[in-house]
């Protein structure tokens, strides 16, 4: 089976979140079980720059012609189409916002046109090749492909997920006169949301099925709270719309190979793990203490993710022995409370304000516990690393946080599945008190040792997700013949 995966960004050609790590692992998990994927991304200059790869292809778009350049995701045997056009040129650093945060003046047109070639593509309005089976698009930057589809007449199944539904692509009516969609996908069945135009909605309208990233958030969006104004959509395509848990991969999540680690250990070695417990302390200033209970959080610092609940635990939690590592980027707000929280209490609070790969790993290797207080979590992916490398995840249990992680209670943690800690609540108040409960189990060595193990015992394999999505793949391309 043929699949074009179209996504806005992929490991390790560009990533931001989550998406990044799918859509650059996802293919490869699906290539190993007999389809053939081909991912297309958009050409980012620094993308191009990077990863040179020939012109295979030109295509006409409302603004001159687009290069579709052929190459192979760096040690896989993956094709990768990149869609070179100056639009996607002056997107440094990071392709939605520029490095203000503020988003790119043309985020719209340059999606959009990113869709438009793709569906161009699969038309056959160029060399490159158009013999696919199925489209896979994820989260808003690929929404307006299936309708775009449609106006090429390319009669092609079409799966859609959904990554965050936060973010959702809306933009002023009068774009999709630039962006060349045709007007009879502009009603309230289409694309038009609450008078804007909806990227999000047009993907979730015109696909064949729906996806989400775990099954709790595939309820969990059905909700007003969670739905973000598409819940009454998501609910009258809920026959659509299912859930499938991500994967990670576990080459580069491994702590017994792990280059970017101070030491490597696995189960049978877990007393090295506190090597790097050590280093992370040392790296971000914080006295170097074997004993103490470590948190850790990485991750983009917004909204979702609870930064702020953990900001305002600090100085509950710092009552207990603890020390605190952050690794993430993002609000300038967030940033901010980290740096006066850091010199508040500099003995106690260690934090890395950027985009760093590998401390991220050392993080992951060197705390005890994980802390993601995220608001929503479709999926979430660190609290999956955070398993696999022994550090306990201290969740608020939504979406893929709830699917993932189970509560440490004696009987689970004795029955084998305990891996971790769900927040009773999402407040401070809640969070010094899951950190205490933490710290108790800490001093039960017995049972942290065994809860550490049974969260290293996880399969959080991406075969196991490619399966699924593969047998998905089968009922749209059986009910397309
Ligand atoms: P989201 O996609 O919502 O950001 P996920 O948990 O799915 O959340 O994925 C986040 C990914 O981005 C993880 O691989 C995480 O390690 C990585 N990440 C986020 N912020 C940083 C950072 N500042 N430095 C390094 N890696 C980061
Ligand atoms: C999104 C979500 C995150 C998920 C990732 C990959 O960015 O916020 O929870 O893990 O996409 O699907």
């Amino acid at each position: 089976m043929n699949v074009l995966f179209a996504a806005s960004e992929a490991y390790p050609l560009v990533k931001t979140g989550g998406l990044a790590d799918v859509a650059g692992h996802l293919p490869i998990a699906l290539n190993q079980q007999g389809a053939e994927v081909t991912l297309v991304l958009p050409g980012y200059g620094q993308v191009l720059e990077n990863y040179p790869a020939p012109v295979m292809a030109h295509v006409e778009t409302w603004s001159g012609y687009a290069l579709l350049r052929e190459t192979f995701l760096p040690d896989s045997a993956l094709r990768v189409w990149l869609v070179d056009h100056p639009i996607f040129k002056h997107r440094i650093g990071n392709p939605y916002v520029d490095a203000k945060g503020h988003e790119w003046h043309d985020n719209a047109q340059a999606f959009a046109l990113f869709s438009h070639v793709v569906a161009k593509v699969l038309a056959g309005h160029s060399a490159a090749r158009s013999d696919y089976d199925l489209v896979h698009c994820h989260d808003w930057q690929t929404g307006l492909l299936p309708a775009y589809l449609q106006q090429e007449s390319v009669d092609l199944p079409v799966v859609f997920t959904i990554h965050n539904l936060a973010y959702q692509g809306v933009y002023s009516p009068h774009v999709r006169h630039e962006i060349h969609l045709h007007d009879r996908f502009w009603h309230m069945g289409g694309v038009e949301f609450h008078g804007l135009l909806s990227f999000m909605k047009s993907g979730l309208v015109f696909a064949d099925k729906i996806t989400t990233v775990s099954p709790s958030y595939a309820e969990e969006i059905k909700t007003e709270t969670f739905g973000y104004g598409l819940a009454g959509l998501l609910r009258a395509r809920a026959k659509d719309l299912s859930g499938i848990i991500n994967g990670i991969d576990t080459e580069i999540w491994n702590p017994a190979k792990d280059p970017l680690i101070a030491a490597n250990y696995s189960l049978d070695t877990l007393d090295d793990k506190r090597l790097n417990k050590l280093a992370l302390q040392r790296e971000l200033g914080l006295p170097e203490d074997e004993e103490v209970l470590l948190l850790g959080h990485v991750g983009r610092m917004v909204e979702q993710k609870g930064v702020d609940v953990i900001l305002d635990a600090l100085e509950g939690l710092f009552e207990l022995p603890v020390q605190l590592a952050i690794v993430g980027t993002g609000a300038a707000h967030l940033e901010q409370g980290v740096r006066a929280a850091r010199a508040e209490w500099p003995e106690r609070l260690g934090a890395h304000l950027g985009y760093d790969e590998r401390l991220a790993h050392l993080l992951e290797a060197g705390a005890d516990v994980f802390l993601m207080p995220s608001r929503f979590e479709p999926c979430g992916l660190n609290q999956m690393y955070s398993q696999v490398y022994g550090t306990l995840p201290l969740v608020n249990p939504t979406g893929g946080l709830r699917d993932t992680v189970v509560d440490a209670s004696l009987q689970a943690i004795a029955d084998g599945t305990g891996s971790g800690f769900h927040l009773e609540g999402l407040s401070p108040a809640h969070l010094v008190k899951k950190v205490g409960d933490a710290l108790g189990l800490y001093r039960d060595t017995g049972n942290w040792r065994r809860t550490q193990g049974n969260a290293m015992r996880k399969d959080f394999s991406w075969a196991n997700s490619a399966r699924q999505y593969l047998s998905l793949y089968q009922t749209l391309s059986k009910s397309a013949e």
